[in-house]
């Protein structure tokens, strides 16, 4: 066996360069710019900016050159994206970021999860014979929308660690949706895909032209509702979008069109900031989402489990390799369907899902020769122990804050209802509940009662940015869209770099796989070559070789040596980019 790795390692070091692995072990400063390394991350001497729109990018480097902190530049592209990639970036939804404030050395986590309204009942979507109907009104209704987090959460950052005004932050925001912005390859062909946007009126005005014809590649486009909403929220604070103009105009076409959310709901809305859940991995330091994201659990707890196998020397992209990781992702996923939920409703037992010992323990039923079947694989007895779209960005400034923030819509275009006047197009994340323990939700997640619908309480995400840091110092932060494959791509990045000797560039690009234990079924990116597909299958992996994935993830991602800045934007989805500050 031994030998066998020695040849792979071999390979690793002709493909990779002979100083990759060396930054996983002896953890030098300076091994993040390989001149053999095959895809090369972006640079900057004074900051970085990862997101999927360059335009937001660029506005955010721009914040950062004049000065700016990586809060400030962090919320102003949060508003930015609402106007550039409304498939995802958003004011109507909400997700979670992870704040690294560097003056106080501490790294927070911020829950801006949306809440079910206070009327949302178990059974909202079941239909009179009892039977879980998941129809339009699920999908794209008024009612699948739960309370928006994003303009609380990205104030929030700004008035409680930033250094400008929550005014000055939306300022940029306002002018694209104002003055308007040129439609972009992304932009037109996402519009043009999503016709549904066609069936609620506000969302039929805002996206298409007057005849209904969609928008061009180069040309303008205006977003007049939107800059109002932006506006209001710039002179009268989060007050106006919670209490006030904005918060009356969604509760009207709410009213209009049995929605649930209430002035009441809206008032009630509440940022909520966390300990981060917090792990190793090679003697680096995590910190990730904690519940009701299930992001950072399981990046870790995976990790963990990794950690007992000699993956370098078996190498990336190894049928050895990723036999092991498919393994540790189903009983990653296993255990999320039983024991996540929101913890302000349900305990979750998050100590011992990362502890390093319940991690062995998985790790020691996991054979190199023969995959386990989902059917073998239960949630752990922790007693013993005791397309679709999200986005995601990562900004770091020259003090070394960091700013990693993942939000969405739910799908691509969330409910694809528009608020009256408002240009805010609304979320479906109540479609991220359990509607009953062995339906899976929108994502072919498995779940429990702990994520059953009640009023107030946050559905389970798997939405997670990611920090890694070495003796104290933030290193690099990532984070993906994907729904569940939020987690497994993660995990795969952080793999990348720390285990295997990636730059992030390298590290974003190589294939990805999945695994989420229910479908038995191990997904597959093109690019993994049929021998070790025929090798996967041969231990038992159930793999459909002909239906390879669509990219899985789109990994944002920023890093910081302590002296240069590195920036990466997955090539999986267009018009990303990473943009450097000098
Ligand atoms: O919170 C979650 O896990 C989902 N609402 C995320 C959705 C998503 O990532 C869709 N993206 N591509």
């Amino acid at each position: 066996m031994l030998k066998k790795y020695s040849i792979l390692l071999l390979t690793v070091l002709i493909a990779f360069g002979p100083s990759a692995p060396s930054f996983a072990q002896d953890g030098a400063s300076q091994p993040l710019f390989e001149y053999s390394a095959i895809n090369h991350p972006v640079m900057g001497k004074r900051g970085m900016v990862a997101s999927h729109n360059a335009l937001s990018s660029e506005i955010a480097a721009e914040i950062l050159a004049k000065g700016g902190n990586a809060i400030d530049a962090g919320a102003a592209l949060g508003f930015a994206l609402a106007v550039t990639l409304p498939r995802a970036g958003n004011i109507g939804g909400g997700g979670f970021m992870l704040v690294h404030v560097a003056e106080q050395d501490k790294t927070i986590a911020i829950d801006f999860r949306e809440t079910a309204p206070a009327a949302a009942r178990q059974d909202m979507f079941f239909d009179a014979s009892g039977n879980v109907v998941m129809d339009q009104t699920y999908r794209f209704s008024h009612k699948s929308s739960a309370v928006p987090g994003s303009v609380a959460g990205l104030a929030h950052i700004v008035e409680e660690y930033g250094t400008m005004t929550l005014a000055e932050v939306l300022a940029p925001a306002i002018r694209l949706a104002r003055d308007g912005i040129e439609v972009t390859y992304d932009l037109a062909a996402d519009l043009a895909r999503s016709q549904r946007l066609k069936n609620n009126p506000a969302s039929l005005r805002k996206f298409y032209k007057p005849d209904g014809s969609n928008y061009q590649v180069g040309e303008l486009y205006k977003q007049p509702d939107l800059a109002w909403t932006l506006s209001e929220i710039a002179e009268h604070g989060v007050a106006a979008f919670y209490r006030g103009s904005v918060a009356e105009r969604i509760v009207a076409d709410m009213e209009a069109h049995n929605g649930l959310i209430t002035m009441e709901d809206l008032a009630n809305y509440e940022v909520i900031e966390r300990e981060p859940v917090r792990g190793t991995f090679r003697g680096y330091d995590i910190a990730a989402m904690p519940a009701p994201s299930s992001g950072g659990t399981h990046v870790i707890q995976m990790l963990n489990i990794l950690e007992n196998f000699p993956l370098a020397e078996m190498g990336p992209e190894s049928a050895d390799a990723l036999h092991i990781m498919a393994e540790a992702m189903k009983f990653s996923y296993a255990d999320r369907s039983k024991y996540l939920g929101d913890p302000d409703f349900v305990k979750v037992p998050t100590e011992t899902l990362v502890s390093k010992e319940y991690a062995k323990d998985l790790a020691a039923k996991i054979s190199l020769d023969q995959a386990l079947s989902s059917d073998e694989i239960a949630p752990g007895n922790l007693a013993i122990y005791e397309s679709d779209e999200t986005t995601h960005y990562s900004v770091v400034d020259s003090e070394g804050n960091m700013v990693g923030n993942t939000y969405t819509l739910m799908f691509s275009f969330g409910s694809g209802v528009v608020i009256e006047g408002t240009g805010i197009l609304m979320n479906n994340n109540m479609g991220n509940f359990t509607l009953r323990s062995d339906i899976p939700d929108a994502f072919g997640l498995m779940g429990s009662e702990n994520n059953l619908i009640r009023p107030n309480r946050r559905p389970v995400s798997s939405m997670s940015p990611v920090l890694v840091s070495r003796n104290g110092q933030p290193l690099l932060m990532t984070g993906s869209p994907g729904g569940s494959k939020i987690i497994s791509a993660n995990m795969q990045m952080v793999l990348n770099v720390l285990e295997f000797g990636m730059n992030i560039a390298d590290a974003a690009v190589v294939p990805r796989i999945h695994h989420q234990w229910r479908p038995d079924v191990l997904e597959i990116e093109s690019g993994i070559s049929p021998d070790t597909v025929a090798r996967l299958i041969e231990r038992g992996q159930n793999i459909n070789f002909s239906q390879r994935s669509a990219g899985m993830g789109s990994l944002q991602t920023v890093m910081w040596d302590g002296t240069l800045f590195y920036g990466y934007s997955d090539p999986r989805r267009p018009g990303a980019e990473a943009v450097g500050v000098d």
